[in-house]
């Protein structure tokens, strides 16, 4: 997958501005507050349909103007793609090849990218919240059933929540079962695919961990426990899970158990990393999570994603920069930092100058 330009119109501080990238790695540099990462941004909502930090699509649109555009022009294994995103306060629309998509679904799979920021940190220190984040973003890139699946029992999961708060008990324990053969149907789908994710995953970044701590830290990476079996089992498993919890749920309002409520394990050296990891360990675990999720696009989907990385450079000693910049060989990578960092010298790279919201020749 390469990106061979992005077309910003009214997008946060940009006016409008094409940015032309090269098959390799692309370096955008420039002082704080000029718009590098709202460069990486938009590589990233165009690929995935949401923002990696903005809550509101609103807040992309260059303020005092009413609406934003993106495209970008891509080849991938199927040949050329065109993506185009125009942002109003009221919505927005996305097109595909100049076709409009009728579901959110349908911008996924088109444009593949894996973005790290030093947010991404939280990834390892952060609650669960993170970890199921991650997941979903990355399995819904790569599988419509699975996409489709999470959008499907959340919904359901709102429904099953609010009947739980009704008054009520002869409805609530009447409908329960209904609601609960769907919501343990879309629960297997999603539990079943992130274990299989995790388990592809949890080998290739055990070795990258390994390779940018020099083989000092073992990282281990495991899925929820209870979930082993085919889909149909975990169907079954979950479905009895939550009718023998009845009372509880009633009691506390919410549904307390499912693919909503999992985490992922992740540990160094035998510890838990959101417990016991030092930031230095926090941050080349999360990298090696993410180079690693990079390996298995490759792999399940065929092609390498366009790697996004967000001012990380500033934040990794030299021996780790390198070997960073040695993983990024053979894709296409977007790289943000606030100047061409040393270790890039000497590297066949395309840089990218920003200043004030423009490319600067
Ligand atoms: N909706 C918007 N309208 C106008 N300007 C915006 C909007 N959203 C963000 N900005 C501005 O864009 C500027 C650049 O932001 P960006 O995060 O891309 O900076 P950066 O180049 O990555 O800087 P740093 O090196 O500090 O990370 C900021 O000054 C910010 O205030
Ligand atoms: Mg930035």
């Amino acid at each position: 997958m390469r990106i061979k330009n992005l077309n910003l119109k009214n997008f946060r501080n940009y006016a409008d501005e094409r940015i032309e990238f090269s098959d390799g790695l692309n370096v955008i540099y420039g002082r704080n507050a000029q718009g590098k990462t709202n460069c990486a941004e938009a590589v990233y909502y165009l690929c995935t349909g949401t923002s990696p930090r903005a809550r509101r699509d609103k807040q992309l649109i260059r303020r005092g103007e009413d609406y934003a555009e993106i495209s970008a022009c891509a080849e991938g294994r199927y040949g050329a793609v065109e993506i185009y995103a125009k942002i109003t306060e009221n919505g927005r629309e996305i097109r595909v090849n100049g076709n409009k998509i009728a579901r959110n679904a349908d911008i996924l799979g088109n444009l593949y990218s894996v973005f790290f920021s030093p947010q991404e940190l939280r990834l390892i220190q952060d609650g669960p919240e993170e970890r199921r984040r991650f997941l979903n973003v990355s399995i819904s890139q790569l599988s419509r059933p699975y996409y489709i699946a999470l959008i499907r029992y959340n919904r359901i999961l709102e429904q099953r929540n609010n009947l739980l708060k009704d008054k009520n008990l002869n409805t609530v324990f009447e409908l329960l079962p209904v609601w609960d053969s769907e919501l343990s149907k879309y629960a297997a789908t999603i539990a079943r695919r992130r274990a299989d994710f995790i388990e592809q995953l949890a080998p290739v970044a055990a070795e990258i961990h390994s390779a940018l701590t020099e083989g000092a830290e073992r990282l281990e990476i495991r899925p929820e426990k209870k979930y082993k079996g085919s889909e149909e089992e975990l169907k079954e498993r979950i479905y009895t899970e939550l009718s023998e919890n009845y009372e509880r749920d009633i009691r506390l309002g919410f549904t307390a158990s499912g693919p909503h409520r999992d985490d992922v394990e992740i540990e160094i050296d035998g510890a838990d990393a959101k417990s016991y990891a030092s930031q230095g360990q926090t941050r080349t675990a999360a990298l090696s999570v993410k180079l690693a999720e990079v390996e298995i696009f490759k792999r399940l989907s065929g092609e390498y994603p366009v790697l996004v990385l967000d001012d990380v450079m500033s934040e990794l000693d030299l021996p780790r920069r390198k070997k960073l910049v040695s993983y990024t060989q053979g894709l296409q990578t977007v790289l943000t930092c606030t100047h061409a960092e040393r270790v890039l010298y000497g590297l066949e790279t395309h840089k990218i100058r920003i200043e004030g919201g423009k490319v600067k020749k």
